[in-house]
């Protein structure tokens, strides 16, 4: 459930209209709602309540500081997989000793600044990870707590641009040669071995393969108790799907049955990574018609978001619902269009096909499940300033990230010296 209703026929979040808002702002711009963030994760919270969990929010998911630290607020920790997802992350009040430290590249420099910030939770990926990791903790006289991060080669029945827990993604280490890489961290200075960590992709619809992941990894863990190592906790990841369009998909409380079922025999603390099961339905992306075009094969709706805003639907064929914000009157014929945007690419578009009520210029749209995976993933492209942000909170709302002006990304460049004079005359040419 989230909190974007209609009310007399108009889309609110929570207790602000969102026609409010695009005349305040300006479109496009994202929305989300504090009521829908703090409502998913306490669903996710008490899903896994029975289990001794702790939840650190996926911060790539939605890593607007405001957002952080509102899900901070209710007991959150953060999972974060570069510097400055870290930073966000501390800014936003999240205790170092609740953060983790995932990605399969992290930098010397990160990790370094990581163990001195007190993020000592570190999820390896690799062996060239584990010497560099070790080499800096040492050299910091800190003890970094790994888990190494297992690739138990389940296919996790995703797109295949998010699906990381097979043996030919770059993703953890296989399985196969994981006891003797713990063996080896076990000796090395700097470190404390005391996890395990598995994540098998994201948007996961089926509990099949994550049910094989977690029977694989409890195993593991317990082979690595036989072998000595004190193993404490276990990271079992993110990916729980959410609804985008009809999609049936598994409960966070079927969920954290299956968890309970898999991984409570090994009586150990255990994190959680969820993102888009948190954030995803808790944002929209508001965007103005700019034109109806009726073309000669199809009808076009070009408004003023982009694939440049939202990338999900060019990348990853990914569905996104649509509906107008003040509601089309009943018993509206639908008609056939494509949603698309300014961008000079036929692959800018955000719905193909879509059975809708019919537009007009100046008419607003909402593209829904836009909190996760949306914002973070924008990009300037066709110098198109980031859209901004704004955050709900019952009748109240704040901008939480201000919109790029086009200013603001010319500053950032500079036209070296020898072009600045009149440019010379060349000899030659095509001519
Ligand atoms: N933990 C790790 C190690 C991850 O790699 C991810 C997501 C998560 C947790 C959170 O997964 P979630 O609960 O949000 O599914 N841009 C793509 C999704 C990429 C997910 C990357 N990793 C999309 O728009 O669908």
């Amino acid at each position: 459930m989230d909190h974007f209703q209609y009310r007399n026929g108009e889309l609110y979040a929570e207790d602000v209209a969102l026609s409010r808002l695009a005349a305040e702002i300006g479109t496009p711009f994202f929305c989300y709602s504090t009521a829908t963030l703090e409502r998913h994760y306490q669903v996710f919270a008490d899903a896994v309540s029975g289990l001794d969990a702790s939840i650190c929010y996926a911060v790539k998911a939605n890593s607007n500081v405001a957002v952080i630290a509102t899900l901070a607020r209710l007991g959150a920790g953060a999972d974060v997989v570069s510097g400055g997802e870290m930073k966000r992350a501390l800014i936003a009040g999240v205790t170092p000793n609740r953060i983790v430290f995932s990605g399969v590249g992290k930098t010397r420099e990160e990790l370094a600044e990581a163990l001195k910030a007190g993020v000592t939770r570190i999820n390896v990926e690799s062996e060239p990870e584990l010497e560099i990791l070790s080499e800096v903790a040492a050299s910091l006289g800190i003890a970094a707590e790994i888990s190494i991060r297992i690739n138990p080669d389940v296919d996790a029945k995703t797109h295949e641009k998010i699906t990381t827990g097979k043996s030919e993604n770059k993703f953890g280490i296989d399985l196969a040669v994981a006891r003797d890489v713990y063996a080896r961290a076990a000796t090395m200075p700097g470190l404390e071995v005391c996890g395990v960590a598995v994540h098998i992709g994201s948007q996961l619809t089926d509990l099949a393969p994550y049910r094989e992941a977690y029977v694989r990894t409890a195993a593991f863990v317990e082979g690595l108790r036989q072998d000595g190592h004190d193993i404490r906790h276990v990271d079992l990841g993110g990916g729980l799907g959410i609804r985008y369009d009809d999609e049936e998909v598994p409960s966070p409380a079927e969920y954290g049955a299956m968890v309970t079922e898999t991984v409570s025999h090994l009586n150990c603390p255990v994190t959680f990574e969820p993102g888009r099961v948190i954030a995803g339905n808790a944002g929209v992306l508001v965007s103005r018609v700019l034109f109806v075009k009726e073309g000669l094969a199809k009808n076009f709706c070009i408004v003023d978001a982009a694939m440049n805003d939202l990338i999900r639907p060019t990348l990853y064929n990914a569905y996104h619902e649509i509906v107008p914000v003040i509601e089309a009157p009943k018993g509206h014929a639908d008609i056939n269009m494509d949603i698309v945007g300014p961008i000079c690419e036929s692959g800018d578009y955000i719905a193909k096909d879509r059975m809708m009520a019919p537009v007009d210029a100046d008419d607003l749209l909402a593209v829904r499940t836009a909190g996760a995976y949306a914002a973070v993933m924008a990009s300037t492209y066709n110098t198109r300033p980031l859209a901004p942000e704004v955050l709900v909170n019952g009748n109240t709302f704040e901008v939480i990230r201000r919109r790029f002006t086009v200013d603001d990304m010319i500053d950032l460049e500079t036209i070296p010296d020898w072009l600045s004079s009149d440019p010379p005359l060349r000899a030659g040419g095509t001519g």
